[in-house]
């Protein structure tokens, strides 16, 4: 271990000890913990989907995506055996496709490698596709009582309010920092309850904003609070500049009202799922434009478009800005393949949903 990290294990025993902030936590947990499905038992396929889901959506968002996901796959050889197009379906909304993914191959990987029976370990756990610390600790601490603690963002805040930490949280050494520190605070004896202690704490008690430390269990060791930083807490360095993607997308409509879908195959974050033909530009693109556009595609050329929209749809990823502008082109000779009935039963990145539920067909 490093210096440092011998430094904050010194610290936190110290703190441990005088204040009992394990303790304090179960107690807290005891009384204040919310029901939810997957706190039912220790099955690691339904912790291990409920912590995927929890780390891009909020609990009331992400259940009723967990209970249709576990209904339509109750089992890892559910999910092993699925079609990629159906999970990816099953996930439309919640975003991060990759994680669908993922979660289907190592399903995939659990089935033909271990015979079915999720490995126990945090080391064995993260070889897994896209199972990384977080999730790994998670499930070896909930579902197999390894003492292994987890750190999302509900930890690094409160763990750096209590200390009065100001190191950033989304920089190497802080991240390491924090690790060492949660690692060293872990109950030995319940790790598993320890571990949702604290991520329920932050998000119901030591909130982002407006955090309730008139009446918080900790407030007498807390050093934010006596130090009055607490609002300051946790330091993060701002991020680049998101990135501006100017999206056209052209929905053929033929004599039918058939249309053309394809899938993604580009490696990036919507990869496998459906759209209709794109020109991607790096500014907004006007119909002249388009149309002298090299990737336009033949049957366009010759037809009548409408713009469905004339102010730009936005929206915001963690990295990206996407302007998206949808153009309905009618009135061209060749037939589409695709019936709307079939565009509805594909998983389609949420840009292409919203669109979808305004333009009926
Ligand atoms: N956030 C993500 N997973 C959680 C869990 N198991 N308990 C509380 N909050 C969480």
């Amino acid at each position: 271990m490093s210096n440092l990290g011998m430094q904050i294990q010194f610290i936190a025993r110290i703190f441990v000890h005088m204040r009992d902030f394990g303790g304090q936590l179960l107690k807290w947990y005891d009384v204040n913990k919310r029901e939810m499905p997957w706190r039912q038992n220790q099955n690691p396929y339904s912790v291990w989907l409920s912590e995927i889901i929890l780390q891009q959506t909020r609990v009331a968002q992400g259940t009723p995506y967990f209970l249709r996901f576990l209904a339509q796959y109750p089992t890892v050889k559910d999910l092993a055996l699925a079609p990629e197009d159906e999970v990816l379906k099953l996930w439309q909304g919640l975003g991060y496709y990759s994680r669908a993914r993922n979660m289907r191959l190592a399903a995939q990987r659990i089935v033909a490698q271990f015979d079915g029976v999720f490995p126990k370990t945090q080391k064995e756990l993260q070889e897994l596709p896209g199972v990384g610390p977080y999730t790994a600790s998670a499930i070896a601490s909930i579902c197999f009582d390894q003492v292994t603690a987890v750190v999302d963002g509900n930890v690094f805040r409160v763990l750096a309010r209590y200390f009065d930490i100001h190191q950033p949280i989304n920089q190497p050494q802080g991240i390491k920092l924090f690790q060492e520190l949660a690692q060293s605070l872990i109950s030995s004896h319940a790790p598993g309850t320890y571990n949702q202690a604290i991520m329920e704490f932050g998000s119901l008690q030591c909130t982002p904003r407006n955090p309730n430390c008139r009446s918080c269990p900790l407030v007498d060791g807390c050093l934010s609070f006596a130090n009055k930083t607490v609002e300051q807490l946790p330091v993060k360095i701002k991020a680049k500049p998101a990135r501006n993607r100017y999206l056209h997308y052209l929905v053929p409509l033929d004599k039918q009202q058939n249309t053309l879908l394809s899938r993604r195959e580009s490696g990036d974050i919507w990869e496998g799922l459906y759209q209709f033909p794109l020109i991607e530009a790096g500014h907004a693109l006007n119909e002249k434009e388009l149309k002298r556009h090299v990737a336009l595609p033949q049957w366009a050329l010759r037809a009548r478009w409408t713009a469905y929209n004339d102010k730009a749809i936005i929206h915001r990823l963690s990295h990206q800005v996407l302007h998206a502008h949808f153009w309905i082109i009618e009135d061209f000779e060749q037939s589409m393949p695709h019936s709307w009935d079939l565009v509805r039963s594909k998983g389609v990145p949420r840009l292409i949903e919203r669109f979808l539920q305004k333009f009926g067909r």
